[in-house]
């Protein structure tokens, strides 16, 4: 009998395709690299009660926690599936991801002393302070202090010592796999802090955050994970815009784009992690954009003030015009680099793309201009606005989680001096310095804001906050590897790696 291949002769499947290394990790948790993308997120602020405890919680949930091989295997055939069909597949999962704080660390570790030493050789002041401490300068004050928070501040059995992801396709899966969890931290008297639970948003606003705007459209392309175009290099392919940055500005042990990311071999294969529960007052959001775009000469609706502050209308599309030209809103929603707008003509310099990310202009400050990117995974928690002009005091917002190895130039540098700076961008390519301009009004402080676009419409928002941190935690990523360490009880090899 002979058999006949759809495939012409000479072209290889997909699964004989040269794989970038970091691809096929079985070693690095998934969701760092390759994202859980699901719509049902639980999130869990876990304490051990002890040592024997949380290590036998760990080795529990050893063989659910998921690699990111397995998990980008399945975006892909549900992208291809996808392409195929025209429509999501019916392709469902559950996926699970783990990381310590360093009072979590500290609980398990078998040497705390030595991991505590190995973090403070490597200057990673920040992850031993942990979020609560940083927030002065994060300017988590007022509304946002810490003491309000409903995690990542508390003492006694209320500090966090692990955070669980557990992720879903459907509802139905998300509560199954629970109940098994349920059962695994009951049997080791695991005191749960905090629940969170993260959903997509539904309907016209799925993929979008409660503010309206769709979510999730630039990440970084990652080298050695993300295929590189065969047209463009340093681009990821087919993601027009999207440089590739070496991946040890995401996980220990590799090559970082700076040279400053050593760590000790327990962290290899690793990320930080910070987790913060951002409350959003979208009926004050809403009034204050109506209320903004009054007090402007030119051309100027609520609409164009909410794409201005954000840097991209509420279906994505940008407000910067494609690279090469001056003229025109970009086709492609990520092809831009600012590089054609640098008195923020188009895209105003406050507007929270631009702030958190300014491409070309990203590192005049300090020369580093691919150190600052952040992986970001977020997703809404809460129910939607139902909409009006009142505050229904629902508690509804974005489960913001970015991974990176260094908190201190990630993202303190893009929260502290990026949006919460009056005075940034620190300089501009050539040496002039730009006038104070504003607050990052999505997630920067209270203040004005000035914008001046080319079309000669120009006017000054005074806005308050209207994203509020209620719970943050900066944590540990580990391994699979470490994880099975820690677990066990074992000693964490600690010889420096990375670059
Ligand atoms: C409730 C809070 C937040 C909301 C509503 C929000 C909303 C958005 C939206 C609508 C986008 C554009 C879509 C995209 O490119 O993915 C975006 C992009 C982004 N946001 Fe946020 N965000 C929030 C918090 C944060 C925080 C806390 C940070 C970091 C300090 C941050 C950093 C970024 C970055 C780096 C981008 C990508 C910019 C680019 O590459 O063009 N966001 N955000």
């Amino acid at each position: 009998m002979t058999t006949t291949s759809a495939r012409p002769a000479g072209v290889p499947a997909i699964e004989q395709l040269p794989q970038p290394p970091l691809r096929t990790s079985t070693d690095i948790q998934g969701n760092i690299l390759a994202a859980f993308n699901k719509d049902f997120m639980d999130f869990r602020y876990l304490h051990f009660p002890d040592a024997a405890r949380g290590r036998g919680w760990l080795s529990a949930i050893l063989n659910t926690v998921s690699t990111t091989s397995e998990t980008e295997d399945f975006n892909e055939q549900f992208s291809l599936a996808r392409r195929a069909f025209g429509r999501d597949p019916n392709l469902v999962t559950v996926r699970c991801g783990v990381s310590l704080t360093f009072d979590g660390l500290m609980a398990v570790a078998n040497k705390p002393d030595q991991v505590r030493k190995d973090l403070e050789d490597n200057k990673m002041q920040s992850f031993l302070a942990g979020a609560a401490a940083r927030a002065a300068d994060l300017g988590d004050t007022d509304e946002s202090d810490p003491k309000q928070w409903l995690f990542g501040a508390g003492a006694g059995n209320q500090v966090v010592h692990a955070v669980l992801i557990v992720a879903a396709d459907t509802d139905e899966m998300l509560q199954e796999k629970l109940k098994n969890l349920d059962a695994v931290e009951n049997a080791n008297q695991i005191v749960r802090v905090h629940v969170d639970e993260g959903r997509t948003l539904t309907g016209p606003l799925k993929g979008h955050e409660h503010f309206g705007y769709k979510d999730g459209i630039s990440q970084p392309g990652v080298k050695d994970f993300h295929p590189e175009s065969p047209d463009q290099p340093g681009v990821r392919d087919m993601h027009a815009g999207t440089e590739l940055i070496e991946p040890g500005e995401f996980v220990f042990g590799q090559k970082s784009e700076n040279g400053d990311r050593p760590a000790p071999q327990w962290m290899a294969n690793g990320s930080f992690q910070v987790v913060r529960r951002l409350r959003q007052d979208v009926a004050g959001w809403n009034a204050a954009v109506i209320d903004g775009a009054t007090k402007f000469t030119g051309t100027m609706d609520p609409t164009r003030l909410g794409a201005c502050l954000v840097g991209r209308f509420k279906d994505g599309t940008p407000l910067a015009p494609p690279n090469g030209s001056v003229t025109g809103v970009g086709s492609d929603r990520n092809d831009f680099d600012y590089s054609n707008d640098p008195a923020g003509e188009h895209t105003p310099w406050v507007a929270h793309i631009r702030r958190t990310h300014p491409r070309v202009f990203a590192g005049n400050g300090d020369g580093h201009p691919k150190s600052h990117r952040l992986m970001r995974r977020g997703i809404p928690y809460g129910v939607q606005f139902p909409g009006g002009a009142n505050d229904d005091g629902v508690d509804r917002g974005l489960m913001f989680v970015c991974y990176g190895t260094s908190l201190e130039e990630q993202f303190e540098v893009v929260q502290r001096f990026w949006a919460n700076s009056d005075t940034f961008p620190p300089g501009k390519p050539n040496g002039s310095t730009p006038a104070p301009n504003g607050f990052d009004k999505v997630v920067g402080l209270a203040g004005k804001a000035e914008i001046g676009l080319a079309d000669g419409t120009h006017g000054t928002v005074d806005m308050k906050r209207f994203v509020h941190t209620t719970g943050a935690l900066y944590a540990f990523t580990p391994s699979i590897t470490t994880l099975r360490l820690l677990a066990g009880g074992q000693d964490l090899p600690n010889k420096p790696v990375g670059s």
